[in-house]
C-alpha cells in the first residue's frame, strides 16, 4: 500500500511539475439574502403571554429585533476570543466571521448568550456531585449546518461537554410555570446521561426529586423511556428521565430521530407535557400531556433555576447530542403558541444541504473528487489499482484510461442514510468508499449497517469555502481528508497525526469535478 500510494505521489509530482492544470473551481451558487425575520420565536411566545427569559442560539436570532451577538468562541492559537453576530438584525449567523478567526486553528464555543436581555448565558459548567470539572467546551466546528442556506454551526455537545448558569433572572422556581423548546440533531446522541437543556439545580448537586425541569434527548434507558428503541424527547425531572405519567415505559412516546428534531417540554401546578416533530417541516405532536408522575416528589416540583446544557442536574456528563437553538419561557405556553413557534422553526430552513443548494451530489451522477489545497489541485480521490487504499493522486487528459476511472465515482444515495450519500467505484461495481480504522478503502459492500455507516457521508460546505466537505455519517465530528496524499477520516485537531489543524479545513474541502471517466 505504500509503494502503491508513494508511485501516485511521485507520478502526481511529475505531473504537477510538468502540467499546469487549470484548477477547476466550482462556483458557489450565492446564498440567499438574509432577510430579517419579521418575527422570531420568543416574540410568538411574547404574543401568547409567556415571553421568554432565556433564549440561546448559534444559528438565528430569536427575535425578530435582536442584533447582539449569539456566541463567543476562543481559539486554540493565541486565546483570544471573538463575538460572533449576526449578518443583519433579526437574521442569520454570521459563520464567516468564525471562520476567519478560527481558520489555521482551532475553536471552541466559550460563550452562548442569552438573547432575552436578562443575561443567562451559558458558559462552561463547573464540577458537580456527579462529576469533576470544569467541563468540555464544544469544538465549534464540528456541527457544521446552513440556515435558510446561510452556513452556522450547531453546539456539538460530546461526552464530557457542559455549559451551565447557577445565577440567573427570571427562570421559573418552585412550582411555577415554564417551557422550553430545542431544535437538536436527532441522529446524534447516546445512552449516557444526560443530554439536557433546561432547568436544573443552583448548586451542581442532586438535590432531590423535583429539583429540575429539563428536555432531555437520547435513549439511555435506565429511568424512563418511550416505545421503540430510542432516541426520545423526555423530561429530565432529577433522580428520573420522564417519557410520560409512569416511571418507566409510556409507550406514547415515540423513537424520534429526524436529523433536525424540535423538542418541547413544559411544566406548572401538577400538569407537564412533551412534544416533538420535524424540525425542518409539519407541526409538532404531543406525546404526553397531563398531571405529573405517580411517583413521589414530582408534586409539587421545586424546581431551582439554573439553566444547563450538555449534562445532568448534577454534572453527570456521560452525554452526546447537538443543539442549535432553544428558549426557556415564564408561564406555561399554549399547545398553539407552540405550534407557531414550530412554523417560525421551520420556515427558518435548516438544512444538510446535502441534496440540494450548491454543494448537493445527485445520485447517479458520476464525479471526480478534486483536493482544494495549495499543494494538489490537480489531485483527486483515487483508489489504488494494488491494494484497497485511496488516495489523493494527480490527472490529466492522457491519464490513462484505468487510471481515469480509479478516479471517477458514482454517487449513490446514502447506503446509511438516504439524505446523505455513497461513492461507488465506476470501475469497481458493489464497491464503495468506507472508512476503518478512520483510513479510507474501496471495499465491497458486505450488506452489514457497520458498513452502511463506514460508507456514508453527508455533504456540507466546504470547511475553506469552497465546494463540499464530506461528513460521516457515524463520527459527525470527522470528514473525508487527505494527509501526505493518504485519505482519512479526520477531525479537526483530533488524536491522530491526520487530524493535524494545518490545513484541515483546506485538506477536508473537495470540489465536485466533472467525472474523469
Ligand atoms: O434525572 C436524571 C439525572 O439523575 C439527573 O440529570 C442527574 O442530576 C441525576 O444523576
Ligand atoms: O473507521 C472507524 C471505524 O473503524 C469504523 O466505523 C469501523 O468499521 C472500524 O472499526
Amino acid at each position: 500500500m505504500i509503494i502503491g500510494s508513494w508511485i501516485r505521489s511521485a507520478r502526481r509530482a511529475l505531473l504537477a511539475a510538468a502540467t499546469a492544470v487549470a484548477c477547476v473551481g466550482l462556483a458557489l451558487a450565492a446564498a440567499p439574502a438574509s432577510h430579517a425575520a419579521t418575527q422570531g420565536p420568543c416574540d410568538i411566545y411574547q404574543s401568547g403571554g409567556t415571553p421568554c427569559v432565556a433564549a440561546h442560539s448559534t444559528t438565528r436570532a430569536l427575535y425578530g429585533t435582536y442584533n447582539g451577538p449569539l456566541y463567543q468562541v476562543r481559539r486554540a492559537s493565541d486565546n483570544t476570543t471573538k463575538d460572533i453576530g449576526l449578518l443583519s438584525a433579526g437574521g442569520y449567523v454570521n459563520a464567516a466571521a468564525q471562520d476567519s478567526f478560527c481558520s489555521g486553528t482551532t475553536c471552541v464555543i466559550t460563550v452562548i448568550y442569552d438573547q432575552s436581555g436578562r443575561g443567562n448565558n451559558l458558559t462552561q459548567a463547573p464540577a458537580g456531585g456527579a462529576a469533576g470539572g470544569p467541563d468540555n467546551l464544544a469544538n465549534a466546528t464540528a456541527a457544521p449546518t446552513t440556515i435558510n442556506g446561510h452556513k452556522a454551526y450547531g453546539v456539538f455537545v460530546a461526552p464530557g461537554t457542559g455549559y451551565r448558569n447557577d445565577h440567573t433572572s427570571g427562570i421559573a422556581t418552585g412550582d411555577a410555570a415554564q417551557g422550553m423548546y430545542a431544535v437538536l440533531d436527532g441522529t446524534h446522541y447516546n445512552g449516557g446521561c444526560c443530554f439536557d437543556y433546561g432547568n436544573a439545580e443552583t448548586s451542581n448537586n442532586d438535590t432531590g426529586n423535583g429539583h429540575m425541569e429539563a428536555i432531555y434527548f437520547g435513549n439511555i434507558k435506565v429511568w424512563g423511556y418511550g416505545s421503540g428503541n430510542g432516541p426520545w424527547i423526555m423530561a429530565d425531572l432529577e433522580n428520573g428521565l420522564f417519557s410520560g405519567v409512569n416511571q418507566h415505559l409510556n409507550s406514547g412516546d415515540p423513537t424520534i430521530n429526524y436529523r433536525y428534531t424540535t423538542a418541547m417540554v413544559k411544566g406548572g401546578p401538577n400538569q407537564w407535557a412533551i412534544r416533538g416533530g420535524n424540525a425542518q417541516s409539519g407541526g409538532v405532536s404531543t406525546f404526553y400531556s397531563g398531571v405529573r408522575p405517580n411517583v413521589s416528589g414530582y408534586n409539587p416540583m421545586h424546581k431551582e433555576g439554573a439553566i444547563i446544557l450538555g449534562i445532568g442536574g448534577d454534572n453527570s456528563k456521560g452525554s452526546a447530542g447537538t443543539f442549535y437553538e432553544g428558549v426557556m419561557t415564564s408561564g406555561y405556553p399554549s399547545d398553539a403558541t407552540e405550534n407557531s413557534v414550530q412554523a417560525n422553526i421551520t420556515a427558518a430552513g435548516y438544512a444538510n444541504s446535502s441534496g440540494s443548494g450548491s454543494t448537493g451530489l445527485t445520485p447517479g451522477s458520476r464525479i471526480s473528487l478534486q483536493a482544494t489545497t495549495s499543494c494538489c489541485t490537480s489531485d483527486y480521490i483515487q483508489h489504488d489499482a494494488s491494494d484497497d487504499n485511496v488516495v489523493i493522486a494527480g490527472v490529466t487528459s492522457s491519464s490513462s484510461a484505468t487510471d481515469k476511472a480509479d478516479a471517477t465515482w458514482v454517487v449513490q444515495p446514502g447506503l446509511s442514510n438516504s439524505s446523505c450519500v455513497s461513492f461507488q467505484a465506476a470501475n469497481a461495481t458493489g464497491s464503495y468508499l468506507r472508512h476503518y480504522n478512520f483510513q479510507l478503502h474501496l471495499q465491497p459492500n458486505d450488506g452489514t449497517s457497520q458498513f452502511a455507516q463506514d460508507a456514508t457521508f453527508c455533504t456540507q460546505p466546504g470547511n475553506n469555502g469552497q465546494g463540499l466537505s464530506l461528513q460521516s455519517v457515524n463520527y459527525t465530528d470527522k470528514y473525508i481528508r487527505h494527509y501526505n496524499f493518504t485519505v482519512y477520516l479526520a477531525s479537526d485537531g483530533g488524536s491522530n497525526a491526520f487530524d493535524s489543524a494545518t490545513s484541515w479545513s483546506d485538506d477536508t474541502s473537495w470540489v465536485a469535478a466533472g467525472p474523469w471517466s
